[in-house]
């Protein structure tokens, strides 16, 4: 049995260039999903599963985000004044997630490899999960809880996997994988980042929540810049899965349920018509119009 995850890595210091001018001045965690930030959702995400303990690993004009997970006690104020505290619930509840965010910046954005790295000092020796902000998971779904277990249990490195369109793949970390005894968990024996569409192994992509050990970071220390130029956390799991015993293997907690992409612009105007419709306050409103307008398109 190893010792249970406690910590959570969230790297956030991508460049954010598919959105600009938007993230010119704004880190693109901040851009709001309907009216939380991208990175709250993460935040929530971590803290339910457990992990209070978390480490962004930020880049540089980034200071919204530790902000945002700070007090404003002008405007809490303000807001006590005036007896709003349906508001003033929302804006403490960032800063109530949890008292341990810590923040890490990256200098120069190597890759996501390079980011997971910067957070061994803080990790140490102990299994640890990494979140993705361009990745978001339903909260009523209890996908990193599993992973969590699966870690516990196999005392494996973990990835999520999920079957896209094989035109999508390219988009990517793909996974070959073997059957196991359980249907929703896959040994995985090999990993491509980015694979072209004909020589990916599977349509089974990594999407962003993994359950590292921590001897990723010996790994990642030698591995040589990848796809991109960057160095790539799939290339330092791809050596894991190649053997088992550096760390005793990957697996594959494969993921059906809900899951709302914020990478890119056409994804990211989807997830929130999506999240919006399932919103006591905003879907009522949102679901008519949503009908008329699409009756209404040719
Ligand atoms: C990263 C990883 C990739 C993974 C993806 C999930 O890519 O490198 O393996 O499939 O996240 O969102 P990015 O989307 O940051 O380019």
């Amino acid at each position: 049995m190893t010792a249970r995850v406690r910590k959570a890595v969230i790297p956030a210091a991508g460049l954010g260039t598919r959105f600009l001018p938007a993230t010119k001045a704004l880190p693109k965690e901040m851009l709001p999903v309907v009216d939380k930030p991208a990175i709250q959702y993460v935040v929530e995400e971590s803290v339910s599963a457990g992990l209070s303990d978390v480490l962004m690993i930020i880049g540089r004009n980034k200071n919204a985000i530790s902000n945002h997970f700070d007090r404003v006690t002008e405007l809490e104020l303000n807001l006590q004044k005036k007896g709003d505290t349906q508001k003033l619930e929302r804006v403490v509840k960032s800063q109530e997630l949890t008292e341990d965010i810590y923040y890490l910046r990256q200098g120069d954005p190597k890759g996501l490899g390079h980011a997971v790295l910067r957070a061994r000092a803080h990790i140490n020796n102990e299994p640890f999960a990494v979140l993705l902000g361009d990745d978001l998971i339903d909260a009523r779904e209890s996908l990193l809880t599993t992973m969590i277990d699966e870690q516990e249990k196999r005392d494996a490195t973990i990835v999520a996997l999920m079957e896209v369109d094989p035109d999508q793949i390219h988009l990517y970390g793909a996974a070959q994988v073997e059957e196991t005894d359980d249907p929703d968990v896959v040994k995985v024996t090999g990993l491509v980042e980015k694979p072209a569409k004909e020589d990916a192994p599977s349509n089974l992509a990594i999407i962003g929540r993994y359950v590292l050990k921590p001897e990723v970071f010996d790994v990642l220390e030698r591995t040589e810049p990848g796809k991109g130029g960057e160095i790539q956390l799939t290339d330092a799991l791809e050596e894991l899965a190649a053997d088992d015993s550096i760390a005793g293997g990957v697996y594959g907690v494969i993921f059906r349920g809900r899951r709302y992409d914020t990478g890119d612009r056409l994804d990211y105007i989807k997830a929130i018509v999506q999240l919006a419709l399932d919103r006591e306050d905003l879907g009522p409103g949102l679901r008519p119009w949503l009908k008329d307008f699409v009756g209404d398109l040719d």
